[in-house]
């Protein structure tokens, strides 16, 4: 099997795992991620075949989606080896998923591999601008998140725990928390350059959201 088929079953998987997601873990996200990790790759030369397969999978590990994590990764593994990856991308990959997810960078920052960097950056871009925005409001929607109080003040600092208890969340204080602070911690100065624009949107959008309320 050469490594396009590969792909095109690893999508058939990553499909099949996700298809029931509304939380924003939909298909179209992962396309979303695949096609601009492709385009950051192409400037930044890594492993074509490790970060598409990594983005392919990113989510399908995520303990927000996915309660036995263990299983999730077993389930991986196995795919990947009746798909007869390498046993070295196959270490690459799981690397990569495992190490990626926001919540684990809240742990510390994780060291990533080129290749890991290009796949977080392309989630981390997916999260801002038009359809950063989108999601947001998608995904507060769908765990019941008011979506705005203003005598609420603006919680800056992400901790884990206040991060899983969304009954104490708004979605515009989810731009405080996360989406505000993507463009800096993006890995390379490719993503940078395109987190600018989407950034400033996010900006001039809350600010308006704020004027209208
Ligand atoms: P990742 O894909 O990096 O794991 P998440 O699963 O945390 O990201 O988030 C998926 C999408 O849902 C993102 O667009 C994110 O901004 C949004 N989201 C996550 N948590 C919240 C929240 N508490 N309120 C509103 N939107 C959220
Ligand atoms: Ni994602």
């Amino acid at each position: 099997m050469d490594q396009t088929q590969q792909l095109a079953q690893l999508h058939a998987y990553t499909y099949e795992k996700l298809s029931h997601d509304h939380t924003g873990h939909d298909m179209a996200h992962i396309e979303r991620v695949v096609k601009m990790a492709r385009t950051l790759n192409e400037k930044l030369g890594g492993n074509s075949f490790v970060v598409q397969a990594a983005a392919l999978l990113h989510d399908v590990v995520d303990e927000k989606l996915f309660t036995d994590i263990d299983q999730a990764k077993a389930s991986v593994i196995a795919q990947m080896q009746a798909l007869e990856v390498s046993q070295s991308e196959q270490d690459h990959i799981m690397e990569i998923i495992s190490k990626m997810s926001f919540s684990h960078s809240l742990a510390g920052k994780q060291e990533l591999s080129l290749e890991g960097q290009i796949v977080q950056d392309a989630d981390w871009l997916d999260a801002i601008g038009a359809i950063g925005i989108a999601r947001a409001i998608y995904y507060g929607a769908r765990h019941k998140e008011k979506l705005y109080d203003p005598a609420m003040p603006p919680r800056k600092e992400l901790d884990k725990a206040a991060y899983r208890d969304l009954s104490n969340e708004t979605i515009i204080n989810h731009f405080y928390e996360k989406l505000f602070k993507i463009k800096d911690m993006l890995n390379t100065a490719e993503a940078k350059a395109i987190a600018k624009e989407r950034h400033e949107l996010m900006l001039s959008y809350v600010t308006a959201f704020k004027a209208d309320w």
